[in-house]
């Protein structure tokens, strides 16, 4: 039987990497990637010093393949996923029958946890409903930018027996205002923080969590928009990419 472990390696720093990932990644014959472009580049290095660093068997293999074409400006979102997700999921389904043989052990190195925000257990999930080829699964836990985010800024996530929402730049504007006490948005390409009109709203924002690049800034929202929007432009053009997180907070509770 094939072996293929999901492994979450963390959101940026190679020592969120837990023990339980580097003992499933001592053991790998194949480590499998998806090249995002240019930029994640410098995702792809982390991956890399992290496969010399605690795969044992140095004659391991990485097999590569480009992700597929995405339609970034859809007319429906939903549909334009699903669509992705068959595309990778054919590549993945060639690369487990053909790249892994009986026997071996292979993964997939995702960044942060692969249960939050991330494609790879869907995808891996349609390739074992193809019943090409059979393997076993196995996924192990990664610290999350939101984990890295509450640490940066030395906050707990949730208020003392309080819910906290998890959502998307493109789903904040959606976020009834009523729900909208503790808010951790991912995904935001757009400062979506500025339809915020709530002006009892803190932020504690965080780009590039956990690498020596990390940038941290927080305090009242309508105070720190306008340096956050000019931070994240800068240091976007300086890198050619950016990562970025942020927790909205009511600032006092009614
Ligand atoms: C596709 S999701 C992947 C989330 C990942 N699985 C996790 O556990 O954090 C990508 C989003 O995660 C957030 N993110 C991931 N790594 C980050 C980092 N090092 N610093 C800031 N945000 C990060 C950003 O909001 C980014 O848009």
């Amino acid at each position: 039987m094939r072996k293929l472990f999901i492994i979450g390696i963390g959101a940026g720093n190679p020592d969120f990497l837990t023990l339980q990932a580097i003992k499933a990644l001592s053991g790998l014959d194949v480590v499998f990637l998806i090249d995002k472009g240019r930029e994640k580049a410098a995702l792809a290095k982390l991956r890399m010093e992290i496969c010399a660093r605690y795969i044992d068997n140095k004659a391991y293999r990485v097999v590569e393949a480009a992700d597929p074409e995405r339609d970034r400006s859809p007319a429906c979102y939903e549909t334009a996923v699903t669509a992705w997700h068959a595309k990778r999921a054919a590549i993945y389904e060639r690369m487990i029958r053909e790249e892994l043989a009986d026997g071996q052990q292979g993964a997939f190195l995702v960044w942060g946890d692969p249960c939050l925000y991330d494609s790879t257990l869907r995808i891996v999930d349609r390739v074992a409903a193809m019943s090409t080829v059979s393997f076993d699964v196995e996924v192990i836990p990664g610290i999350t930018s939101i984990q890295a985010l509450a640490a940066g800024h030395g906050i707990p996530l949730n208020r003392i027996g309080e819910p906290v929402l998890i959502t998307t730049g493109r789903r904040l504007a959606e976020t009834p205002a009523r729900d909208a006490g503790d808010v951790v948005v991912m995904l935001d390409g757009d400062c979506a923080f500025r339809q915020v009109e709530d002006r009892n709203v803190d932020i504690f924002w965080g780009a590039y969590l956990g690498t020596a690049d990390e940038i941290l800034i927080s305090g009242p929202l309508h105070q720190r928009a306008d340096e956050i929007e000019a931070v994240r432009r800068e240091a976007r053009q300086k890198h050619g990419w950016i990562m970025d997180t942020y927790l909205l907070r009511k600032a006092t509770v009614s």
